[in-house]
């Protein structure tokens, strides 16, 4: 079977949006992050959108902000999401969010990593280099939303195959997922295998990654080590504190010292 060698590359940026996505949660998730924001955002401005994959988020966000500028160090992904998302005040750029520069034209008020962008940061350097970054381009006070894999839930609750069979106009997508925990590593692997059926053709690939969990103590530690401090950790997607039922980690952060 054909080995991708990640999940944003050559079949899966085609199908990635229709597979994962969806108008539907893309507007409810922008109308649920936006709440979180609440006043804390000057009215509209500048959003980050840090590991931006397809840009269908970015171009939800595009109209309650004046800009978005929007990286993912995936050329594939940025240029789907040139084709496919673009609006006249995104930008999009190919960049590696923890290069420790200015992405763009403008720092940003707000930044978000959605769907535990900061799990592909693998090691600590990796991690602190990655808030760093997002610390250098945000203006004073910004805030800083992400979800992440929460250690304690993962540990806690037993890890099942999954199976999904989706039908995406008229391909049939049926995707098989493992997940193992690497303990030594503070990591996931992930196995993922893929069918697509079209008429009378079926490819398939596979998939294999690794991705890094978190407690809140950990992701706290990184962050009070970049600039930032914790405002608060939920259950990413629902309105509950984070515990060690919720995998689905999610945290707000603010800006409270720089770093060049
Ligand atoms: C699971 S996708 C999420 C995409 C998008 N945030 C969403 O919610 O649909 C993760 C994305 O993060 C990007 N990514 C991971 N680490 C990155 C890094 N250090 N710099 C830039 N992009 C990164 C990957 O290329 C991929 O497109």
């Amino acid at each position: 079977m054909k080995v991708l060698s990640d999940s944003f590359s050559e079949d899966m940026v085609e199908i990635y949006d229709r597979f994962f996505l969806g108008e539907d949660k893309c507007q409810t998730e922008v109308d649920y992050i936006m709440q979180i924001f609440g006043q804390r955002i000057p009215d509209k401005h500048v959003l980050l959108d840090v590991g931006c994959g397809t840009g269908a988020y970015s171009e939800f966000f595009s109209p309650s902000f004046d800009i978005v500028i929007s990286v993912d160090r995936s050329a594939d992904m940025i240029s789907f999401a040139r084709e496919e998302h673009n609006k006249d005040n995104i930008e999009y750029l190919c960049k590696d969010a923890g290069c420790e520069e200015q992405y763009g034209s403008q720092k940003g008020d707000a930044a978000i990593a959605l769907a535990h962008v900061i799990g592909y940061q693998l090691t600590n350097v990796a991690v602190m280099s990655f808030l760093k970054t997002i610390n250098r381009n945000l203006y004073d006070n910004g805030v800083f939303l992400f979800s992440f894999y929460h250690q304690p839930a993962l540990f806690l609750n037993k890890l099942e195959p999954r199976h999904i069979k989706k039908k995406v106009d008229s391909t049939e997508i049926i995707r098989i997922s493992n997940a193992k925990l690497l303990p030594d590593e503070n990591c996931l692997a992930l196995d993922y295998y893929y069918v697509l059926s079209h008429d009378d053709r079926t490819r398939a690939f596979e998939i294999h990654e690794k991705m890094r969990y978190f407690s809140k103590y950990e992701v706290e530690l990184f962050l009070t080590q970049t600039g930032f401090e914790v405002l608060s950790f939920f259950e990413y997607g629902g309105k509950n504190e984070l515990t060690t039922d919720h995998w689905n980690g999610g945290c707000l952060a603010r800006k409270v010292e720089s770093y060049i």
